[in-house]
């Protein structure tokens, strides 16, 4: 039997860094990674249950595999991560020539599961624990997960990587499926968090992204100890090797000014914070259940302001919530206007089975709305997005180069200048004419022109000269 494996992955950079683990792990068992579904023997999808939306891509990608496993039932199908978790039975029954079923907790199991399935004990299912299903600690350690174990070959780029610092949510925001998918909120312990860090460092990585659903929340509590953000971005600022260091995502109320001088004062650390409002409204806000009003928020926002000056702060918003008026729509308008924020990503409010809004609040914000207030939502962060890159021509940044851009890689093999993306400390997009050569280098680029999502430079002095080469 060859074990040749596909891996499709949607969703959030939570569910990137559990694939870069399954690969891992999957390898050491002897499989290799193939690049269509085509040509594996496994085929898994890694699923988002976040909005409708995504669920309902990954069925109709298994509604167009099926033909391919009636064909050949030795065909293994497996989804995991969020869906798996949420829909569990639901997936056998409505594809039920699918084989594994395996939610974010439990991805080290699928090893195991493959040969369960191959050895003929019929289809598996490895989810965790349900919120109310135990004791929380029980509940919590169902949902770990096996970070240490990782695949290079696997990351955005080489020289970038994520690295999860805390498991699960307890916000329980009224619209949001993740604190049920992914289950109780865990820091996990800061040696274990260093140790991987170095190991990156190691194998040649220089940016690394912290992951976690309110990854400022974070806290590690071991006796009477407890290591917090601030203490765990001191500590990590230390590894050798490591020179960016950003995290995501941000919860408002958590954004303290301890944290912030210290974004502030450490070079190392990114001062870009994502921090999402979700509305402009206090009383969408309230239904929605995420503890601040924007009164608390623009008294965070000038928190930022004032320690941490040089800051961009990116936001996310969901429009068409339960209620939201015209008004209220025009309330996370005016919050986009007044913050300037760097981007923010604009959601249409999708119902999820097991939240509080599903089961209390009525969707009754026509689709046609929703989608006319995202568009015009949008236009305001792209005219805002705009008017502050194009104060960025003319001046010089820096930027973390991370390979051929969209454009490069489509360029000819053989021609040496491509063009070549990066991004600032900022989290800015830069593209500039270069050479495959400077992937991972820190270059200073010099703005030329801007859009709303990218500065376009050119390189102005070059930090490392490669001696001998053209170019
Ligand atoms: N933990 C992060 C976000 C996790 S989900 C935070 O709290 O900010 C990413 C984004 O998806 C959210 O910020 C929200 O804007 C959006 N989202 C979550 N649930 C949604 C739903 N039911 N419908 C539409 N958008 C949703
Ligand atoms: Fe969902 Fe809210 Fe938790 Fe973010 S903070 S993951 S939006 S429940
Ligand atoms: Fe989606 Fe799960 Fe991430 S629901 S957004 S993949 S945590």
């Amino acid at each position: 039997m060859t074990k040749r494996v596909y891996i499709k992955t949607v969703g959030c950079q939570m569910n990137v860094l559990d694939s870069e683990m399954v690969v891992a792990d999957l390898k050491r068992h002897g499989y290799t990674i193939v690049d269509s579904p085509k040509d594996a023997d496994c085929v898994f999808y890694n699923t988002c249950s976040v909005r409708e939306h995504a669920e309902e891509k990954v069925y109709s990608a298994l509604g167009k595999i099926r033909e391919a496993k009636d064909r050949n039932p030795d065909k293994l199908i497996g989804v995991m991560g969020c869906m798996a978790q949420k829909d569990q039975e639901i997936i056998f029954k409505r594809a039920p020539y699918v084989d594994m079923v395996i939610g974010p907790g439990q991805l080290h199991t699928i090893p195991d599961l493959i040969e369960k399935v191959r050895s003929g004990q019929g289809r598996q299912m490895a989810v965790s624990l349900g919120r109310t299903d135990g004791k929380q600690a029980i509940v919590a350690r169902s949902h770990e997960t096996f970070d240490p174990l990782r695949d290079p070959t696997m990351r955005p780029t080489p020289f970038q990587a994520y690295l999860r610092i805390q498991i699960g949510c307890d916000k329980f925001c009224t619209y949001c499926v993740v604190p049920n998918t992914r289950g109780p909120e865990q820091g996990r312990p800061p040696e274990q968090i260093l140790s991987e860090a170095r190991i990156l460092a190691d194998q040649g990585c220089r940016e690394i992204t912290l992951l976690g659903q309110t990854v400022n929340s974070y806290k590690y509590k071991d006796g009477d100890h407890t290591t917090d953000m601030t203490s765990l971005l001191e500590q990590l600022h230390e590894v050798d090797g490591i020179d960016r260091i950003k995290f995501v995502t941000n919860y408002p109320k958590d954004m303290t000014e301890r944290l912030l001088i210290a974004v502030h004062e450490l070079p190392k650390v990114s001062p870009y914070l994502h921090v999402p409002a979700q509305s402009g409204s206090d009383d969408v806000l309230k239904r929605m259940k995420r503890g601040y009003t924007i009164a608390d928020y623009m008294e965070m926002f000038e928190r930022i302001e004032r320690l941490v000056p040089e800051a961009t702060v990116s936001s996310d918003f969901i429009v068409g919530f339960c209620g939201e008026t015209e008004e209220d729509f025009e309330k996370s308008v005016a919050l986009i206007e007044r913050c300037r924020f760097k981007n923010s990503f604009i959601f249409q409010y999708s119902v999820r089975p097991g939240t509080k809004a599903s089961e209390r609040l009525v969707d009754d914000i026509p689709r046609e709305v929703k989608a006319d207030r995202n568009h015009r939502l949008l236009e305001v962060q792209n005219r805002v997005a705009q008017e502050e890159n194009d104060k960025l021509i003319g001046q010089t940044v820096e930027i973390l180069v991370e390979g051929p851009s969209k454009k490069g890689q489509d360029a000819d093999p053989d021609s040496a200048t491509v063009q070549m993306i990066g991004r600032t400390h900022c989290d800015r997009i830069v593209v500039f004419d270069g050479n495959r050569r400077q992937a991972g280098q820190f270059l200073k680029i010099h703005v030329d022109d801007a859009s709303s999502h990218t500065l376009v430079g050119r390189v102005q002095t070059v930090d490392v000269v490669t001696i001998g080469m053209p170019g």
